[in-house]
């Protein structure tokens, strides 16, 4: 996939704003502060274009980027934020449980996993999710720059044992820092809009 537009389109805060074109989309999905939105900006080689912050929380609605006029990207808002109310907390959840579930131009979950540590509770609980619908995901370990080179097979193993994907799911090495893994994961999304 080779991206030469990319624009923002709407910051969602719920499905009566959500897009109506019908375009194919690929939402990202992950604990708050994984990444998410520096994913986008790499992936789309636009540093501002999706908000990014060191303090958790920064993306609250679903966001809306329209790819190559053909495609959306969806940033999901991060699960597991402790400091936002129970109330907040699974309003979000329900927001983002019903988008996966319902959209029917999803074509692809980018999971995302900070490959320094073993997945939290509740990324184990979204990949299940996402096993449990069936929608095609592909797991992004990111923050790879963090860690030596060397270390990232051994972490991938664990994180594999935790998260138990389908042996079609792609794992890939990712970072928003280096760019390690951006060809690999535009090639992938690519066959997955095409399939
Ligand atoms: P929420 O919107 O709160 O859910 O967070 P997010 O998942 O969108 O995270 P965001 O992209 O805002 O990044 C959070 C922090 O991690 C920022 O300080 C980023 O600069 C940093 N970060 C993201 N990706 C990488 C990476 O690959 N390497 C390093 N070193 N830092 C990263
Ligand atoms: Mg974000």
């Amino acid at each position: 996939m080779n991206i030469t537009a990319a624009e923002f389109i709407i910051s969602a805060p719920g499905p009566k704003q959500y897009p109506v074109e019908g375009y194919p989309e690929i939402a990202f999905a992950g604990r708050s502060n994984v990444g998410k939105s520096s994913l986008i900006n790499t992936l789309t080689n636009r540093k501002g274009l999706a908000k990014t912050s060191s303090r958790p929380g920064k993306t609250q609605l679903l966001n809306f980027y329209l790819i190559n006029k053909s495609l959306y990207f969806v940033d999901l808002p991060g699960y597991g934020f402790a400091r936002v109310s129970k109330e907040t907390k699974s309003y979000w959840g329900k927001m983002i449980e019903n988008y996966l579930k319902n959209r029917e131009k999803l074509v692809a979950v980018v999971q995302l996993i900070d490959i320094r540590h073993a997945p939290s509770r509740d990324d184990i609980t979204m990949h299940q999710w996402l096993k449990h619908y069936r929608i095609p995901t592909v797991l992004v370990l990111n923050k790879a720059d963090k860690i030596t080179r060397g270390k990232w097979a051994q972490h991938a193993k664990i994180i594999r044992q935790s998260l138990m994907p389908d042996p079609e799911t792609p794992v890939v090495v990712f970072s928003a820092e280096t760019r390690q893994g951006r060809e690999e994961l535009l090639g992938i999304l690519d066959k997955m809009v095409k399939s």
